[in-house]
């Protein structure tokens, strides 16, 4: 718990900042205009019939999402001993590059996935390299890699995080939010009953259990090393019911690990196997 960065702002840190503030009035506007939210509320119940909700936010141009600023982006950075090279960011499950658009300027090139046709589109759009949720590991290795929000809903979690280890370049940074407390859901999945087809094993009591939990039993096990970590509000512009939506967000800075990785199975076993010793040696004396 001590690789915790404080984010917010004001003396508590408990406050949005300039570009959080920014996001809330934009949604407060958005949410009061009558005619807009008519007609996304009629556009939406149609089309949900035949496409995602994901892919209606993007057709529509709604439902934009904020993570962090560009200067949170540096606190996390810099708390995590980033010096560069600032050359490739890729942002996986980017949706309509909200947040990907506040530290796009940062890197020579970058690249952007999403697994939603016209949020694809709207990546097109603000210019970033659009690459195929399959084959993007080529474009690789990257120095900063974004996987925000997209564990919870991406079909295969698991091979996702190795698949996100291998790629990146020596050195690099692996930034990674997830909606807590961790409850997982896939549009579009294997299974068709909006369960991912692997298990991640996030466990733990409240907040801080699962992200005690997910530093031990996530990351550390497949060799990836929590650097720094902070919590943030995952904003979400709203509604004609309400102005914007918000959850927690717990964000972790990760680098690839160079020892052999920490497997707190394997250390009960070995604890297992002392007191074995101990009790051969005493039955033996
Ligand atoms: C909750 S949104 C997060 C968007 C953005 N990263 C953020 O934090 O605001 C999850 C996004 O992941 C996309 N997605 C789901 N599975 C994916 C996959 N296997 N590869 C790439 N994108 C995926 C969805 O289409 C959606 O846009």
């Amino acid at each position: 718990m001590k690789l915790w960065i404080p984010l917010g702002a004001g003396s508590r840190h408990d406050q949005p900042d300039k570009s959080a503030e920014e996001f809330l009035a934009r949604s407060m506007e958005r949410s009061d205009s009558l005619p807009l939210q008519t007609w996304h509320s009629l556009a939406r119940s149609t089309l949900s019939w035949f496409i995602s909700r994901t892919s209606i936010n993007g057709l529509l141009g709604r439902g934009s999402m904020h993570v962090f600023s560009t200067e949170q982006f540096h606190k996390l950075m810099d708390a995590s001993g980033f010096t560069g090279p600032w050359n490739s960011l890729i942002d996986l499950g980017a949706g309509d590059g909200a947040t990907t658009s506040h530290i796009a300027h940062l890197f020579n090139r970058v690249y952007a996935t999403d697994i939603s046709a016209p949020m694809r589109w709207a990546l097109a759009r603000r210019k970033f390299i659009v690459l195929d949720i399959e084959r993007w590991q080529k474009s690789g290795p990257f120095n900063v890699i974004l996987c925000l929000n997209l564990l919870d809903r991406c079909d295969r979690p698991n091979t996702m995080l190795r698949q996100l280890k291998s790629s990146l370049a020596p050195g690099g940074r692996l930034v990674v939010a997830i909606v807590l407390p961790f409850s997982p859901y896939v549009e579009v999945g294997e299974r068709g009953d909006h369960k991912p087809a692997e298990y991640l094993p996030v466990k733990g009591n409240g907040l801080d259990g699962q992200i005690a939990g997910l530093i031990d039993r996530v990351f550390g096990p497949i060799g990836l090393k929590c650097l720094a970590w902070s919590k943030l509000p995952y904003l979400c512009e709203g509604d004609l019911g309400q102005a914007y939506y918000f959850l927690d967000d717990a964000i972790f800075v990760l680098e690839v690990q160079e020892e052999e990785p920490y497997n707190p199975t394997q250390s009960i076993k070995e604890k297992e196997i002392s007191l074995e010793q101990v009790e051969t040696i005493e039955n033996t004396s």
